[in-house]
């Protein structure tokens, strides 16, 4: 089967963005990166995405001003231009609108660094420790227009440790965030997850590598 041809939408670092390059390196992941789009021309990740050899866009929207869908539409040009099948929401800073979400039904992802439904929104891991977590993680989700919301394709644990700061707790979630957004990629990219409503399904055995998979 034909690789499914993937954007990663950054607006920073891009650890997570590097992660994904990084799997889909192996002969047989069923995806290959083949765009990285930021909304920030200071984006890190973009340099680090050419040293890779992908190709990059810069759809800065600042130049958009509050016209949120005129910035999507340009967004979207891109992605029809590369003949994206699905798209990663990667550290992107921007919430999009319906319009840009309906154009990738089931073919949008993102990762949020809480265990959703848990901390949606921003400053998570504070949020965590001033909760009193014991366990935090990180989510991967199918995009639907309410933020942070969508069917978990998959989940990663982390203790919360005595001692913990955000920046503590923080790096401990990002090395799950690497591991588990590749690995739902993949299932998606395979076409082994089924959205019915608010859950997924995977469809066949989870091989070892693919046992940190918490089912929604
Ligand atoms: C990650 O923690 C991700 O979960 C959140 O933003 C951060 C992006 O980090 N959405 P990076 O740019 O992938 O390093």
């Amino acid at each position: 089967m034909a690789r499914k041809r993937v954007a990663i939408l950054i607006s920073g670092r891009g650890s997570n963005m590097s992660a994904l390059i990084g799997a889909a390196k192996a002969p047989d992941y069923p995806a290959e990166i083949v765009l990285v789009l930021s909304n920030r021309p200071d984006a890190g990740g973009l340099a680090v995405a050419q040293a890779e050899g992908i190709a990059t866009a810069v759809v800065d929207h600042k130049q958009f001003g509050k016209d949120r869908e005129a910035f999507e539409r340009a967004v979207q040009a891109q992605l029809e231009a590369y003949r994206i099948d699905i798209v990663c929401l990667a550290g992107f800073m921007r919430i999009l609108t319906p319009w840009i979400i309906g154009r990738w039904p089931d073919r949008m992802l993102n990762i949020h660094p809480a265990l959703l439904p848990a901390f949606k929104g921003l400053h998570t891991h504070e949020r965590a420790l001033a909760d009193g977590a014991t366990e935090h993680g990180a989510t991967v989700h199918v995009v639907v227009p309410e933020m942070d919301s969508g069917p978990i394709v998959a989940q990663g644990k982390v203790p919360v440790l005595p001692g913990d700061d955000a920046a503590a707790l923080a790096a401990r979630v990002l090395a799950v965030e690497h591991i588990i957004y590749p690995l739902a990629l993949r299932l998606i990219a395979d076409g082994r997850v089924r959205v019915a409503g608010a859950c997924c399904t995977v469809d066949g055995p989870l091989s070892p590598g693919e046992a940190i998979y918490i089912p929604a």
